[in-house]
């Protein structure tokens, strides 16, 4: 029985800065942030957004009836908890309308957590092949503003739906993986601005990418020849060609020019959004199919995910006949609409976050055109707005 990605569909911010313009603001090259970090534009995330509202308006516009009927897990993947002790994924099965038998949890392992979700929703559509599982990867990444990591921040979710018979992606049973205690990134529990260890973490990045695809390749009957592309988490999109570079090779020239020029559309859309922590592989496997003209059915994917702290895993699938039916088609151009903001309020947004605080907070919403929107706190508890309800 084929199990996999039946759909797939991405949301953001409709803001986003221009990296040339904050190359400049922080007195560095352009090019630096073009060419040497792989990043052309950045989501701004306005407050009225956390990743309650990006999950369920990444997830909103892909489901049917028939799909909330047959949905009985939802796992929302994120390292941006709002809340220590409730899953951020009652929120998001609220706002769905998702049925009340469904098991609803948040995990936790960095930028990993969205493939943990994949890989339990794919074991538990195969025991139960009639049932749909939904798996939400939503982040907000902020390092701080002035900071090395500042031009590898970004915002945003991808929703999966798994199912039996996908149309998207049928996915591998066989998958290497690799936990280890590596304190590369991290978040204390009173920050909201990660820590993180830059050139160690992507060196371990790479480390890792080496050692669960080549456990792979030694472990299945895949070569790495077999593969039509290579799939990355993509923190910044220079990373992953860091990674793509290392396993060059291992295989023909004629393959290493496939391998890069199939690259170049798998980091085309997040080029434009920067860094969404557990949802970044899947924006980048969107991103394969939505602009690589190149692909075909049945063709066999890699996909490498990695979580700092650190876990790392190796899987692969198959593009499956009708893939384009269920992917986000509407996606580029939607990021080609986005408002340029300027500096001064990509700034602006960045602090005006709801405070960590008891207080009763208000947000302004009204320029958010998204349909889920976060519009304050009230007696300590979040509140949020189906605006076109
Ligand atoms: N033209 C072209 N390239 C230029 C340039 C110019 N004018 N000026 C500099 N560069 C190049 C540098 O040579 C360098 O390239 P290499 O990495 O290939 O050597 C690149 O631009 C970056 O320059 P620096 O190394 O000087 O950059 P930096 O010290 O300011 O920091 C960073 C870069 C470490 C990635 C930093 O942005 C950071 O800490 N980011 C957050 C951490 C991160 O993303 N880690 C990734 C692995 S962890 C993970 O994957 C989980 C996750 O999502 C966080």
């Amino acid at each position: 029985m084929k199990v996999g990605i039946d759909k797939m569909h991405f949301a953001s911010s409709h803001l986003y800065v221009d990296m040339t313009e904050l190359a400049r603001a922080r007195g560095a090259e352009p090019d630096k942030y073009l060419i040497g970090i792989g990043q052309a534009q950045m989501a701004v995330i306005p407050p009225s957004q956390d990743i309650v509202t990006l999950a369920a308006n990444a997830a909103y516009p892909m489901l049917t009836q028939a799909d909330i009927d047959a949905i009985d897990l939802l796992i929302v993947g994120t390292e941006s908890g709002i809340d220590n002790s409730k899953a951020s994924a009652i929120y998001v099965a609220h706002l769905l309308g998702l049925n009340r038998r469904c098991r609803t949890i948040e995990m936790k392992e960095a930028c990993y957590a969205g493939t943990a979700g994949v890989q339990l929703a794919q074991e538990h559509v195969r025991v139960h092949p009639d049932k749909k599982a939904l798996v939400i990867g939503a982040d907000i990444a902020r390092y701080g503003l002035n900071t090395p990591g500042e031009p590898t921040q970004g915002g945003g979710a991808v929703a999966m739906l798994i199912s039996a018979d996908p149309q998207v992606l049928a996915l591998g049973t066989d998958s290497t993986l690799l936990s280890q205690d590596v304190m590369d990134f991290w978040r204390p529990l009173y920050r909201s601005e990660a820590l993180v260890d830059g050139k160690y973490s992507s060196n371990i990045y790479v480390d890792y990418f080496q050692d669960v695809f080549k456990g792979y390749l030694s472990g299945t009957k895949t070569r790495a020849e077999d593969l039509t592309a290579l799939v990355f988490h993509l923190p910044y999109t220079k990373m992953g060609l860091k990674a793509l570079r290392s396993a060059l090779p291992m295989v023909s020239e004629t393959k290493q020019e496939a391998w890069v020029a199939h690259f170049e559309c798998a980091r085309k859309l997040n080029r434009q959004v920067g860094n969404l922590y557990t949802g970044s592989l899947y924006l980048s496997l969107l991103s394969q199919l939505l602009t690589d003209p190149e692909l075909q059915a049945g063709n066999e994917l890699g996909l490498f995910s990695y979580g700092s702290g650190a876990e790392g895993e190796f899987y692969t699938g198959i593009i499956q006949p009708d893939y384009l039916k269920g992917i986000d088609l509407g996606l580029p151009q939607r990021l080609a609409r986005r408002r340029r903001v300027d500096v001064a309020t990509y700034e602006k947004c960045f602090n005006q976050q709801l405070a960590w605080e008891a207080t009763d907070q208000t947000i302004d919403y009204h320029t958010d055109p998204h349909r889920f929107v976060l519009i304050g706190q009230r007696d300590e508890q979040r509140q949020y707005l189906d605006q076109w309800a």
